[in-house]
């Protein structure tokens, strides 16, 4: 195992897309920026030092951080936000995983532009589980916004509406031919004829989730979120942001055509305005004989055919094929009893008007939009919620009183109630040490139903169940999964629906659960869970490094 050492930069750079030309934050002048990869059992560094008129933090996604909580990055949980002109070294372990994962800033929505691969190799000499690839590249999928994404948010905030939504869907930071101005911003994958290729894909769109095709391609989906699956063919993909996938890709003997598009759509139930555009990639044919193609020629590729935008048929049935290797040298080690079962009902909600712009709030009825877990809407504290644990002052700063249910049930999936205004606070959930969770997510109605891409940090979790409908214990506990579940850190909660997950909670520290549009996030859609240091020295929590930034 080796030290691998990164220097990150944050610092504005000029950017042009769409034909806009703007000053976005970046890491070292990069956009999207640089990969780390590293190899299972390194330990990586990196250095973050702030240049831009903002707060900001780095959050490695995925990585568990085994007692390393000090480096995991949201902003008010784990630490206080790296202020202008200040750095923090951040330093972890890569134990027990490999595969993609990514990394993000952490505050606010600056991750619209401050994102990352980070790619973890099997340990030197170790193989694949499937044969392995002639090359390996990283695929962002992300979100531009020809307005600043921290003016949106704000501006959001403000009005109690809707934020605005992206201007164009992004490849690597590329729109692609779809788009006016965009054919020379077309992100292309050289491929010769018989080799296969992994991609490494990463959904770092801030607000939707995505289906996925290669026109005339199959892919074979070999793991997700840096956990192997039985490997399985799919022609349309669906990512949510915060997850990952690595799927092989075989480029055809004899291929039809010089050229194929790869587009990504939005998958969405939302009610509301949401960026109903497609954007395209170019997977090319490295033949001798046959020149690149110009940018002109890139606009007339055919489409892979996708499917309806709000197709939720599709999105269950790929999302059910997914499952754990689960083999003698991969197994699946999931809890088959539970000490601790919490029902958390998920969605959207409501705030009263206060400061309404010209008479009104632009939520629901003159609300202001929320969103909330069990009623709860999260307030980030002033302070980081790691330190004031490790120095066990809580008062004034959490709750530890989350509530493990409703605290008003109702027909989930059927007509929300006449009141669907949250309370709010930063509550959470103390464990013991070694306590196996499990949580029922469920999707609510309320403000239309919509699917919720729910991210733990700290953890991978075992996806042991999911339905639609409401959750009914009494039936739908016994046709869980304890055989081979997946194992992820992201799972979408489904349109009027519900999923079953479980964990250990076998490090100690605070780990936020959120949803992964931040656009919830943002409204309050999260909660933490504070797991509580073992008997063993080994199960303790270490002291924060000396240059943890400060609240004051
Ligand atoms: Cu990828 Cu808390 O986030």
């Amino acid at each position: 195992a080796r030290t691998r050492r990164y220097s990150f930069n944050v610092t504005m750079a000029t950017v042009t897309r769409l034909c806009v030309t703007k000053s976005i934050p970046t890491v070292n002048g990069r956009f999207p920026g640089p990969k780390i990869a590293v190899r299972e059992g390194d330990t990586v560094v990196i250095k973050v030092t702030n240049h831009i008129n903002n707060n900001v933090t780095f959050h490695w996604h995925g990585i568990r951080q085994r007692r390393s909580g000090w480096a995991d990055g949201p902003s008010y949980i784990t630490q206080c936000p790296i202020r202008p002109g200040g750095s923090y070294v951040y330093r972890f372990t890569v134990t027990g995983q490999r595969g993609t994962l990514w990394w993000h800033a952490h505050f606010s929505w600056l991750r619209a532009t401050l994102y990352g691969p980070l790619v973890i190799l099997p340990p030197r000499g170790v193989a694949y589980p499937f044969p392995k690839p002639h090359r390996e590249v990283p695929l962002m999928f992300g979100e531009w916004f020809n307005a600043d994404p921290e003016a949106v948010i704000r501006q959001a905030l403000q009005t109690g509406g809707g934020p605005n939504i992206s201007d164009a869907y992004t490849f690597n930071g590329l729109p692609g031919p779809t788009y006016n101005c965009s054919a020379n911003d077309t992100f292309k994958l050289r491929v010769k004829p018989g080799r296969t290729y992994m991609l490494r894909l990463i959904n770092a769109a801030l607000n939707d989730e995505l289906f996925f095709a290669v026109a005339n391609h199959t892919l074979t989906v070999v793991q997700s979120d840096a956990n192997y699956v039985k490997p399985f063919a799919a022609t349309t993909l669906v990512i949510s942001p915060g997850q990952t996938m690595d799927v092989l890709l075989t480029a055809a003997a004899n291929p039809s055509s010089q050229a194929f598009a790869i587009a990504i759509a939005p998958y969405t139930n939302t009610v509301g305005t949401f960026d109903n555009t497609t954007a395209t990639a170019v997977l090319e044919y490295a033949a001798a004989a046959a020149p690149p193609r110009k940018a002109a020629a890139l606009r007339g590729l055919p489409l892979p055919s996708l499917p309806a935008y709000n197709d939720t048929s599709v999105v269950a049935n790929f999302t059910a094929k997914f499952r754990s290797l689960a083999s003698a040298k991969y197994p699946a080690r999931v809890p088959s009893t539970v000490d601790r079962n919490f029902f958390f009902a998920i969605g959207l909600g409501a705030d009263p008007c206060q400061s309404p712009v010209n008479g009104t709030c632009q939520g629901p009825n003159n609300t202001r939009f929320a969103a909330s877990i069990n009623n709860v809407s999260f307030v980030m504290p002033k302070t980081s919620l790691l330190q004031a644990h490790y120095q066990r002052r809580y008062k004034g700063v959490l709750m530890a009183n989350f509530p493990t249910a409703p605290q008003r049930p109702f027909n989930y999936t059927g007509t929300p109630p006449n009141n669907t205004f949250v309370t709010h606070g930063t509550r959470v959930v103390p464990l013991k040490f070694n306590t196996t969770v499990e949580v029922v997510l469920q999707d609510t109605s309320i403000q239309g139903a919509e699917s919720h891409p729910l991210h733990l940090h700290g953890y991978d979790f075992f996806v042991v169940g999911t339905g639609f409908g409401n959750y009914d214990a009494s039936n739908d506990t016994t046709r869980y999964n304890l055989v081979d579940p997946v194992q992820r850190n992201t799972i979408s909660v489904p349109t009027a629906g519900w999923v079953a997950i479980r964990f250990v909670a076998d490090n100690p520290g605070v780990w936020i659960m959120h949803c992964h549009f931040d656009v919830h996030l943002s409204w309050g859609l999260s909660m933490a869970w504070l797991v509580n240091d073992g008997p063993l020295p080994s199960q303790k929590l270490p002291p924060p490094p000396s240059d943890i930034p400060m609240c004051s």
